[in-house]
């Protein structure tokens, strides 16, 4: 099978000297190798989002922190913000948690502001809210940090929980700047990585949380998840070992550029694909000002058969997303997470130019 440069929202494309670190001969995971490699892990990802918060490394994609939000924070009540797909999922999974859940409903393409969210509090008695930082299905940028903070500071017993499963990695994603109590993403998008593993940035206040709400299922268990740690620097069941390894490269690699080297590298490649549409006459999908910067949504006003596009960028070995959902050829994304540069987008965006005739 011919490879197709992964120019979706994710998974990405992954370095094969990345790919080649699952190779390694298997440990067994409750020896000293495994809790030197894991706790090595856990302390680059704190050194990479420049925080001494509790981290977790779960052998789950990402959507487990989505019935970890269910089943450790909401108490009794929970506020999911909802402008797009990953989001909705948010909403439905802390129903399916069997909690008390409401939705503040944005329209698709449009952010979640803070006035928005301070707004809806107001009278509700919500112990939880849950936000979506980059929505995939619509290429939106919500401000996390302002919305974070506005609320932090006239409801502190409020817990949020933060979706930034398609960005961080490639957006700045400061969870101490933010004071959200739960940072989550998951490892095939901006890591680079092969799907598999999710990260949790946990903050003390949502571990104390946690203690209060009964019924926090097994593999769900935020408690359990950090007790074990405490005690053995180990994970309670057993992880993925050769993502592990993976992951344990892939954190020497982007420390090595820097979280601000990486975002900036995620801006170059957002404005040049923003850029290459403006000037093709093709429009650009997310409100004003609060774009992606790891996921371009493009209108296909144009009308173009998106379909057809990728067909023949597949013949040339690449391969970009149509809409989500609803969405679908109403608007086309292309993925520029991980490790693509601004030339290997110019050069997809020059194939789009070339197949379309533009
Ligand atoms: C914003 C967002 N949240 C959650 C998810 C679900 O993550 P996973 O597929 O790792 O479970 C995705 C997947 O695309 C996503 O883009």
């Amino acid at each position: 099978m011919a490879h197709k440069r992964l120019l979706i929202p994710g998974p990405t494309d992954v370095l094969p000297e990345v790919l080649l670190q699952q190779t390694k001969p298997m440990i067994g995971h409750r020896g000293d190798d495994y809790t030197k490699l894991y706790t090595g892990i856990i302390d680059k990802l704190q050194k990479y989002f420049n925080t001494k918060r509790n981290i977790t490394v779960l052998t789950a994609s990402g959507t487990i922190w989505m019935d970890i939000t269910g089943r450790n924070m909401v108490k009794k009540k929970a506020l999911a913000c909802v402008n797009g797909a990953f989001s909705e999922r948010m909403y439905l999974t802390i129903k399916d948690c069997g909690k008390d859940v409401d939705a503040l409903v944005v329209d698709w393409g449009k952010a979640i502001k803070p006035e928005m969210v301070l707004e809806r509090l107001k009278g509700g008695n919500y112990d939880t809210l849950a936000i979506c930082q980059n929505e995939t299905s619509t290429g939106v940028r919500s401000p996390v940090n302002e919305i974070c903070q506005a609320v932090k500071k006239e409801y502190p017993d409020i817990m949020i929980v933060v979706d930034t499963v398609s960005s961080a990695g490639g957006d700045l994603i400061e969870p101490d700047v933010m004071n959200a109590d739960i940072v989550f993403t998951s490892t095939q998008k901006c890591f680079a990585l092969p799907p598999g593993l999710s990260i949790g940035i946990v903050s003390d206040a949502a571990l104390e949380r946690a203690k209060q709400v009964p019924g926090r299922g097994h593999y769900t268990d935020l408690i359990a998840i950090f007790d074990y740690y405490a005690k053995k620097q180990q994970n309670p069941t057993t992880p993925n070992v050769s993502l592990m390894y993976a992951l344990d490269y892939q954190l020497n690699r982007m420390l090595a550029e820097t979280a601000q080297k990486r975002y900036e590298r995620h801006l170059a490649m957002a404005e040049m694909t923003r850029k290459w549409a403006t000037d093709h006459g093709i429009e650009i999908f997310p409100e004003k000002g609060y774009e992606s910067v790891t996921v371009t949504t493009l209108k296909n006003n144009l009308n173009k058969n998106i379909g057809d596009l990728n067909k023949a960028l597949g013949k040339r070995g690449f391969q970009i997303s149509n809409g989500y959902g609803a969405l679908k050829d109403k608007t086309f994304r292309i993925g520029h997470m991980g490790d693509w540069t601004p030339d290997e987008i110019r050069s997809l965006l020059l194939n789009i130019e070339d197949i379309w005739g533009l």
